[in-house]
């Protein structure tokens, strides 16, 4: 009876055994799996989606918007964008914020990062001339966010200049610097207590690259010198902005900083020749606008200084083409920020070009000095700049980390070009690039924030309408703009739950 009994239990002892050894490996199996595609993230890590006004609002004319540049260019030199398009209309996200709201509330995500289109808000480009619309519209999705429980998380400043101020030279002429500064008291004012996240500028690299535009049959004049000076109005911009907030806007709690994006640069080789061209792009490219700002001695890096004077001397110059700062200027620009933005796609190679110099031409390339390339095994995307290298990724954010004692970092872009419905070659970059970010965290990075780009497909700026980055594809033949999600926007929800869950 006593061993039936005991035999019985044993039975079930080993059925329960039986039952909960496979609950438990398919709880392990579960979680292998899911740790392998869905890194973990802290507990009050932000995760976002991300737009530019330009690149989606459509309603270019619209009550009391004003000309961009982007608008004037694309209506007045077509030929300069690949497929002729402008973004009259866009994805008419102007007309779409409920839509839009919903989207981005069923993604899962804690945040959305968009601009402020400047000639909407003050057409005159100056804040005498306040647009009641434009505040009203981004009054109205500002709201509609925060009554969906997500953050806004606001640029400042992504590209389109209100047209009026290029014909005064644009982001050449210091006095712009005054100009944006009262746009953003204005916008700290009108939105600050309700936005808690604020940027300035968007990878000031490519807009000053192309500083002087729009005004000119050339989109680019004095190549060799307005690329410096849009650095150095972008800089004291920025600082005052920043000035402004810490001083008038302290009770808003909120934190504000600049957006600087970085294709990360490996040296092709080991030579020294290389190695010191790969540092040297990236302080040309990053270290320019992050030295000032990040650095403890602020200032431009040496090697960016040292070099263009050099280059200017040989070339005649009686000064620099890159302008000195001033002692208050350097102390007004250092630690002029609560946090870096960054926008990180992909990686190249870099090897020196130094012995090509031709000292007769006056321009930054030239005063870098170096050849891009790339691995022919890297993945390719639809982008010709844009290819598969997560490695890359992990590397930047180490160098951001190591360089600039461990700042407060928040990836404002990352994402991938490709066409198809069943996006698998974006999941697998999502998949790859979120493990890379999750290690750096947890090897240290002070990481706080990650937004993929984009929510929508959208007007890819030079490459008008023939690229894609949304989750969702946007018919642009459609009066409509029916959005439609591609196979990645499931997998980023599952992701955002599985990434919370896990910790
Ligand atoms: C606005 O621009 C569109 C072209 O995108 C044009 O058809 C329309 O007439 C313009 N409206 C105004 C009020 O200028
Ligand atoms: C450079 O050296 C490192 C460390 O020895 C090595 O891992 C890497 O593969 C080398 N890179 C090239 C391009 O040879
Ligand atoms: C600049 O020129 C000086 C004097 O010729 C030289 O010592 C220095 O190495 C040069 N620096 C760079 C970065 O080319
Ligand atoms: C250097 O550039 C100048 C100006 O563009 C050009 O006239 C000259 O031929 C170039 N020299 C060499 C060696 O390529
Ligand atoms: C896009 O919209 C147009 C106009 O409504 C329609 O003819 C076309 O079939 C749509 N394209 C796709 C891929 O759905």
């Amino acid at each position: 009876m006593l061993y039936s009994i005991y035999r019985k239990s044993e039975k079930l002892i080993l059925v329960k055994m039986r039952w909960y050894t496979f609950l438990l490996i398919s709880i392990l199996t579960t979680r292998s799996i899911s740790a392998e595609i869905y890194p973990k993230f802290p507990k009050d890590f932000i995760f976002g989606v991300s737009t530019s006004a330009y690149q989606i609002e459509g309603a270019w004319n619209v009550s009391g918007k004003s000309e961009n540049i982007w608008d004037h260019v694309t209506h007045n030199y077509p030929s300069v964008i690949e497929d002729r398009s402008n973004a009259d209309v866009a994805c008419d996200a102007y007309h779409n914020i409920d839509n839009d709201v919903r989207l981005i509330r069923e993604l899962g995500v804690d945040s959305y990062r968009f601009s402020i289109s400047w000639s909407r808000i003050l057409p005159d480009g100056f804040s005498n001339n306040l647009n009641p619309d434009g505040v009203r519209y981004y009054n109205e999705l500002i709201d509609k966010l925060l009554a969906n429980n997500i953050q806004p998380f606001i640029t400042l400043f992504h590209g389109d200049l209100p047209n009026c101020l290029q014909l005064l030279g644009g982001f050449t002429n210091i006095k712009v610097a005054d100009y944006f500064v009262s746009y953003a008291r204005l916008m700290f004012d009108t939105f600050g207590d309700r936005v808690k996240y604020w940027t300035t500028f968007n990878e000031p690299k490519n807009f000053c690259a192309r500083a002087v535009w729009g005004n000119s049959e050339q989109l680019t004049v004095a190549e060799n010198i307005s690329p410096y000076l849009c650095v150095y109005t972008v800089l004291i911009a920025h600082a005052k902005a920043y000035e402004v907030y810490k001083n008038e806007f302290a009770h808003q709690n909120g934190k504000l900083g600049i957006v600087l994006d970085l294709l990360w640069a490996e040296p092709k080789t080991n030579s020294t020749k290389d190695i010191e061209a790969a540092n040297r792009i990236i302080e040309f490219e990053f270290g320019i606008y992050a030295n000032p700002i990040f650095s403890k001695e602020g200032d431009f890096p040496t090697i960016v200084k040292d070099r263009v004077a050099n280059m200017s001397k040989a070339q005649g110059f009686e000064e620099s083409r890159l302008p000195a700062l001033t002692k208050d200027e350097i102390n007004l620009i250092r630690s002029s920020a609560d946090f870096l933005a960054i926008n990180h796609y992909s990686t190249r190679l870099i090897s020196d070009d130094s012995d090509n110099i031709n000292i007769s031409i006056s321009s930054q390339a030239n005063d870098v000095a170096v050849i891009s390339s790339v691995d022919p095994s890297w993945p390719t995307s639809e982008m010709e700049w844009l290819f598969y290298v997560p490695w890359g990724f992990h590397k930047n954010l180490m160098y951001i980390k190591n360089k600039y004692d461990n700042p407060s970092v928040y990836i404002t872009e990352n994402g991938f070009c490709e066409k198809a419905s069943n996006d698998q070659g974006r999941i697998k970059y999502l998949q790859g690039y979120l493990q890379v970010l999750s290690d750096a965290i947890s090897e240290g990075c002070n990481i706080l924030g990650y937004f993929q780009w984009s929510l929508m497909d959208n007007f890819e700026w030079f490459a008008g309408y023939t690229k894609k980055f949304g989750l969702y594809e946007v018919n642009f033949t459609d009066p409509k703009r029916p959005r439609k999600p591609r196979a990645s926007v499931k997998w980023y929800k599952d992701f955002l739950l599985n990434a919370k869950s896990n910790v």
